[in-house]
């Protein structure tokens, strides 16, 4: 990776702090010009084994949208218009203008660790008439007691996200992609997020969400000897061939997660790490350690109940609780101003990735249902799943290999 570089936005003293927020195996290049220069400069590959925007640290700023194919739009109309948005991303995440009526959003920015990812939903096999070569992964999630979704919001033939660290370069993305749509497509949803700048912090760390922990800590790393096949399809999977258009790829599950921040806000600190069974300043284990200590999910209070509650977030959805179930968890935080009912419209972009959904979230999720003390202060308010094939050979679309 060539050393990418963050401004130290939130330290004081104007002091330049180096940070390996972007330090990934796909930071391409950045920059000669100093911090701030390099910061816009990085660069993240559209083509590789798997898509970008998986494994790619967490940008300050991201759209994620679903499209649905227009009426009379097939298989071949849909072929066309993964060519123009690989051809777009492909361009824009290289810092060059889209190829078509640029807009100029972007002009004076470099890529900004842009990133686009593709997936395709679990109708997009009937519109293209492929069902024949949808993966059994892709069956409809289980409908879940807390559920409060909106069909309107949820599911899509086609599903895209854009991260960039920059929000006009993400714009511009989303303006393109939009355009590129054409006839082809209609937006069917689109939702908003942000995370923290990288720099904003003085050294690097796990980002906090909109209830003030910090969440990431135990997300599978890439160098865990079991992270590939935790989160990417097998190159030589037990299925059927028809189904290897996903070697290399992800499954992605999408939920629009509102947090009730009123009622969480009326906690006290000393309650709000009881629910997730860590310390709010640094996420460390009730148990004791740091951030990344392991929690002791055995050990006993004085009073012998455990430390870590048996309702508390973290000890529910912890593989060891769900025979191995793990998956990578990729979020923006959401604010989307007030709702109609003058409660405030925020919460979680949750995104997870893995290898099989029925080994990842389903789980995890069935087991959150029952009995997670974060239920109270959420709501699942949207849903989607999508089949996002492998990153793009030179050349290629994503997706080709399922469309060609
Ligand atoms: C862990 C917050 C929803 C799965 C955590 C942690 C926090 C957190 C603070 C502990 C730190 C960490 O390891 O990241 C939240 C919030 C949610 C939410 C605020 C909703 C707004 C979900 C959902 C799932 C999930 C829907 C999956 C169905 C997990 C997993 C862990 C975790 C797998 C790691 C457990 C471990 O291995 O220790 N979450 N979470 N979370 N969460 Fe959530």
């Amino acid at each position: 990776a060539a050393g990418a570089a963050g401004l130290a936005l939130g330290a004081t003293g104007g002091a330049l702090v180096h940070s390996a927020l972007t330090d990934s195996p796909e930071a391409a290049s950045t920059g000669g010009a100093g911090a701030v220069a390099s910061l816009g400069a990085t660069r993240i590959a559209f083509d590789g084994d798997h898509q970008s925007g998986i494994t790619t640290p967490l940008q300050a700023k991201g759209h994620v949208l679903a499209f649905d194919l227009a009426p009379g739009a097939g298989r071949t109309e849909a072929a066309a218009l993964m060519r123009r948005w690989s051809d777009t991303a492909r361009r824009l995440m290289a810092g060059e203008t889209a190829p078509t009526a640029d807009t100029g959003i972007a002009l004076d920015a470099g890529p900004s660790s842009l990133t686009v990812t593709f997936g395709f939903g679990h109708s997009f096999f009937e519109r293209t008439g492929l069902t024949s070569r949808r993966p059994t992964a892709l069956d409809p999630l289980p409908d879940f007691s807390s559920d409060r979704l909106d069909p309107q919001r949820s599911n899509g033939d086609l599903w895209v996200q854009i991260g960039a660290d920059d929000a006009l370069v993400a714009f511009h993305a989303l303006r393109a992609l939009q355009k590129d749509a054409g006839e082809a497509a209609r937006v069917r949803w689109q939702m908003n997020g942000f995370n923290r700048s990288p720099g904003a912090t003085g050294t690097p760390m796990t980002a906090r969400n909109l209830m003030g922990q910090v969440d990431g800590t135990a997300n599978p790393k890439p160098a865990d000897p079991d992270f590939d096949k935790r989160i990417f399809v097998p190159a030589a999977g037990p299925g059927p061939a028809e189904h290897s258009w996903m070697a290399g790829g992800s499954y992605a599950v999408v939920r629009r997660i509102r947090m009730l921040l009123d009622d969480w806000d009326k906690q006290s600190t000393a309650q709000q790490e009881q629910v997730i069974g860590r310390t709010k300043a640094t996420g460390a284990p009730l148990t004791g350690g740091g951030e990344t200590t392991k929690m002791d999910l055995a050990k006993l209070a004085a009073d012998g109940k455990p430390v870590i509650p048996s309702n508390a977030h973290a000890r529910i959805s912890a593989p060891e609780q769900n025979g191995g179930a793990a998956m990578l968890r990729r979020p923006f935080s959401f604010h989307d101003g007030i709702a109609s009912d003058g409660s405030l419209d925020a919460g979680l972009l949750f995104i997870c990735w893995q290898a099989d959904p029925l080994r990842g979230f389903v789980p995890v999720q069935r087991k959150l249902d029952r009995g997670d003390a974060l239920s109270e202060f959420i709501r699942h308010e949207s849903s989607g799943l999508y089949a996002v094939p492998p990153g793009p050979r030179p050349g290629e679309y994503v997706g080709q290999r399922l469309l060609e």
